[in-house]
C-alpha cells in the first residue's frame, strides 16, 4: 500500500469508484479542478486507488486548512486508512500555520460523524449550507501551528 500526493491521473479512476464508496451519490464534489489545482493524498494498493483525501489551505481564511473529501473503498475499512490520511493532512496544516482543521458532512453520514469525533473534531449544525434545506455539519478541530 502507498500513500502520495493527489494529481490529475487521479481523476477518472476517483471519479469511476469515489461515488460508489458513498451512501449516496458526490460526484459533485469529484470534480477536476480539485485534482489539478488543490491537492491531497490518494492511497493506492495493487495500482488500484482505495481511498484519497482532498484538502488544502482556505483561501478565504488563512487559520483554516479544509477537508474537501475522505473516503475508503468499502472493503478497506477499519484499517486506519482515513486517520492516516488524516494524520498527514494535519501536520500539513501545521506546517502551513494554520490553526483549524474543518470538514463539512451530511448530518445522515454516521460513518463520518463518527469518524470525526475520534479524530476529536466539535460539529455545528448550520442551515441550508450545502443548499436550500440542504443542512450540514460543520466540522471542526484546533490544532498547533508549527510556525
Ligand atoms: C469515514 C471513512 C472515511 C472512515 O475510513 P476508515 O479508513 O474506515 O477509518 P479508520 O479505519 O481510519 O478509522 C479511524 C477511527 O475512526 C473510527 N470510525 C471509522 N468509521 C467509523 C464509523 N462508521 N462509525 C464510528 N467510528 C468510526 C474507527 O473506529 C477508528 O477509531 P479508533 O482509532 O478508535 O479505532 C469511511 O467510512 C468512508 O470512506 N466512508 C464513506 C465516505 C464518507 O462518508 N466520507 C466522509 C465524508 S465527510
Amino acid at each position: 500500500m502507498t500513500v502520495r500526493p493527489l494529481g490529475p491521473d487521479d481523476f477518472l479512476p476517483a471519479w469511476e469508484s469515489v461515488d460508489a464508496w458513498f451512501a449516496e451519490a458526490v460526484h459533485e464534489p469529484v470534480h477536476p479542478v480539485f485534482f489539478h489545482h488543490f491537492g491531497g493524498y490518494a492511497v493506492e494498493d495493487d495500482d488500484e486507488l482505495i481511498g484519497l483525501l482532498v484538502g488544502f489551505r482556505s483561501q478565504a481564511n488563512r487559520d483554516v486548512a479544509y477537508i474537501h473529501i475522505v473516503a475508503v473503498h468499502p472493503d478497506r475499512r477499519g484499517e486506519g486508512i482515513a486517520a492516516d490520511l488524516y494524520e498527514r493532512f494535519e501536520r500539513q496544516a501545521k506546517s502551513w500555520g494554520c490553526t483549524t482543521l474543518e470538514a463539512v458532512t451530511d448530518p445522515a453520514n454516521e460513518a463520518a460523524l463518527g469518524f470525526h469525533e475520534g479524530q476529536g473534531f466539535w460539529k455545528e449544525l448550520v442551515p441550508d449550507w450545502g443548499g436550500r434545506g440542504e443542512d450540514r455539519y460543520v466540522l471542526r478541530k484546533r490544532i498547533e501551528p508549527a510556525l
